[in-house]
């Protein structure tokens, strides 16, 4: 590839792909594909859906009776483990790796599709045999561990839902997230590596089920080993489970509707706790292994790593379900990029011949501060692919993992999407000439545009809403318990577009610059926040009257949280407090949630009605002008 070929119509800086990748490539026409998808989406989504195994037919592909709540694939019967497992487990595709990991330690273990599904089927039975069934919501609290995917399938197998929680999140987290989905079953383990220190899990677990006390049963993966409290009657160790005679029965897949629930995942929003997102086995299942299959490419000689957690929608489509399904071989890591060297990742990519990496701007940003000697002493020529996802990529970070990781020779999948969305949105192609920093164009079946206040698409150039104006499979289908919200959140604004939440603007290519966040989302090294959850940890203590949070740059998390606090009367501000606060925010909601800065004030903009202003305290920050000032109170 070469930057700024002139002659074929592009504007800027542009990378084209090389004539091997383009022969390579699945798709090799994105226009007609592309045009083809958009006047008939449920022909194109029928087919795609063809591609994969069901127990029975849909009736209608898309019913669109009740916006905006969309129903796909309606009547058919499905189980997505099925496509995930059982159809491999039945070809030759039984004797290939499903998965490879590695141990914070070094450790390794290897999984074939036989012994994969071998696993699922017997932690499907062990969960059956607790009469966990089809309704019921099972909460996964687990380090990046084999068992965390096979915990994800064992649910899914037997038709019930799972509601994985980031294993980087605290007690708070945990805890309202069981409340909300109403979990009888806890899924965890004794603790985790991470950069040579052991993560607590199940310390965290007893503390949250002392705060919501729905669990009855509480498995427990022993993977670090040290002591740990368990309570007789309600905590087992997995392994003593897995050696039940009861595990070795033979264990059907359950069929479900294709409208069924898969998983609810929480993120958050703009205003208070985070919601659980629900989506489904059907549409997911298509959208999922549509979106993996042709963003990149993967072929049975790949071995793909997916370098997100299993407890974010990346891990969820894109480490578990969208492999699976395609039948490749997927590289798992437990720890930390940089431990015990900064050259861990690029060693691991050397010594398994990973052939695509797809990972977060903020772990390129992270290892490329150790310069270029670390990867340089190891062999890349293994990778054909890159990929980015979670926050804009800026363009030094592009440049440094397409030269230095990609050697200019493998081009960068930069994939916008979002937990809602269930898949990839916006993204290149292998065949797609790319501009650093540039999510390129909508993928198939996605009617992607930028919008002005009241809904009309703004010139190219001009910052707006991004919108979504059709509805995709793989769409989330509510919020768990609260249909109002989702719509109020996602579809009020412009009357039956999707509202992302993202500022855009499109270039005069077609190309989609996400810009970020326009509410009080903040993406924190790529991962997900929202100011009210930490305004919350925050007012938690018992020192604090009353907190704001917000998002300020940061070079190497995109985004770090800065918090205001007023203390209570009669309380003073030390450093000693500060420091006692971030810590408190870590445990209640977990270490990427630690305030960068804490200022103490006497005071927080507000407007009449008493919200605070968190674009004034930005604009403050950044020494930046405060706009309009109409509604402050003050
Ligand atoms: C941001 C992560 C720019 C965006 C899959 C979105 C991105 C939010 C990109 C969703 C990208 C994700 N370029 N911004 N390639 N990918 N985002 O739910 O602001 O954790 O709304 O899903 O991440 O975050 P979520």
């Amino acid at each position: 590839m070469t930057a700024n070929e002139s002659g074929r119509g592009l504007t800027g800086e542009v990378y084209y792909p090389s004539e091997e990748i383009v022969s390579q490539a699945t798709v090799k026409d994105y226009e007609t594909l592309y045009r083809r998808s958009i006047q008939d989406p449920q022909g194109f989504w029928a087919e795609r859906a063809e591609e994969l195994e069901w127990f029975s037919k849909w009736e209608t592909v898309l019913d669109e009776s009740n916006p905006p709540f969309y129903k796909w694939f309606v009547g058919g019967k499905v189980n997505i483990v099925h496509n995930a497992l059982d159809r491999h487990a039945k070809t030759w595709r039984k004797n290939k790796l499903a998965l490879i990991w590695e141990g914070e330690p070094g450790d390794s273990r290897t999984y074939s599709y036989h012994a994969l599904n071998r696993e699922v089927c017997k932690f499907a039975n062990v969960l059956r045999s607790m009469g966990v069934k089809k309704g019921d919501i099972v909460t996964i609290y687990l380090p990046r561990i084999p068992e965390q995917i096979i915990a994800m399938l064992a649910c899914a197998k037997i038709g019930a839902a799972h509601s994985v929680v980031y294993g980087g999140f605290s007690v708070e987290a945990l805890a309202e997230r069981i409340e909300d989905a109403q979990s009888r079953v806890l899924i965890t383990a004794d603790g985790g590596w991470l950069r040579g220190k052991i993560v607590p899990l199940k310390e965290t677990a007893d503390e949250a089920m002392a705060r919501q006390p729905t669990i009855e049963t509480c498995i427990v993966v022993k993977r670090t080993g040290q002591e740990v409290y368990m309570e007789a009657g309600r905590d087992y160790w997995f392994h003593d489970l897995m050696s039940l005679p009861i595990a070795n029965q033979a264990c059907a897949t359950e069929v479900v509707d294709a409208e069924d629930p898969l998983f609810i995942l929480y993120t958050s929003g703009t205003t208070g706790r985070p919601k659980g997102v629900v989506h489904t086995h059907g549409g997911y299942m298509v959208y999922v292994y549509t979106t993996l299959k042709y963003v990149f490419d993967l072929r049975d000689e790949d071995r793909w790593w997916c370098a997100a957690d299993p407890g974010w929608i990346t891990g969820h489509s894109y480490i578990v379900y969208g492999p699976l399904m395609l039948g490749a071989t997927s590289f798992m890591y437990e720890g930390a990029p940089n431990y015990p060297y900064p050259n861990r990742w690029w060693r691991m990519i050397e010594n398994y011949a990973i052939t695509v990496l797809y990972t977060a701007p903020t772990a390129i940003r992270g290892l490329m501060r150790y310069g270029d000697a670390w990867p340089n002493r190891h062999d890349l020529s293994s990778l054909r692919l890159l990929g980015s996802v979670g926050e804009p990529i800026n363009p030094e970070a592009w440049r440094w993992y397409y030269t230095v990781i990609g050697k200019e020779r493998c081009p960068i999948m930069d994939t916008w999407w979002q937990t809602e969305t269930g898949g990839f949105m916006i993204s290149p192609l292998p065949i797609t000439p790319l501009k650093p920093g540039s999510a390129t164009r909508p993928l198939f079946g996605i009617e992607a545009d930028v919008v002005d206040e009241h809904g009309n698409s703004v010139a190219p150039g001009e910052e707006g809403y991004l919108v979504i104006k059709k509805p995709w499979p793989g769409m989330m289908r509510t919020i768990l318990k609260d249909p109002e919200r989702y719509k109020e959140q996602y579809w009020a604004k412009f009357g039956n577009m999707y509202q992302t939440g993202d500022s855009a603007r499109k270039d005069q290519d077609g190309y989609f610059w996400i810009i970020g966040r326009m509410d009080d989302v903040i993406k924190v090294s790529g991962y997900r926040l929202g100011t009210a959850e930490v305004e919350s940890a925050l007012v938690s203590h018992p020192t604090v009257a009353e907190a704001a949070a917000i998002g300020l740059p940061h070079e190497i998390k995109g985004n770090a949280i800065h918090a205001y606090v007023i203390l209570k009367a009669g309380v003073e501000k030390s450093e000693k407090l500060a420091e006692e606060l971030r810590n408190h925010v870590a445990h209640e909601i977990g270490p990427i949630a630690r305030p960068e800065q804490i200022t103490f004030v006497e005071s927080l903009p507000k407007t009449r009605s008493g919200k605070i202003m968190r674009r004034v305290l930005k604009a403050r920050a950044l020494g930046l002008p405060e706009g309009d000032l109409t509604t402050l109170e003050e």
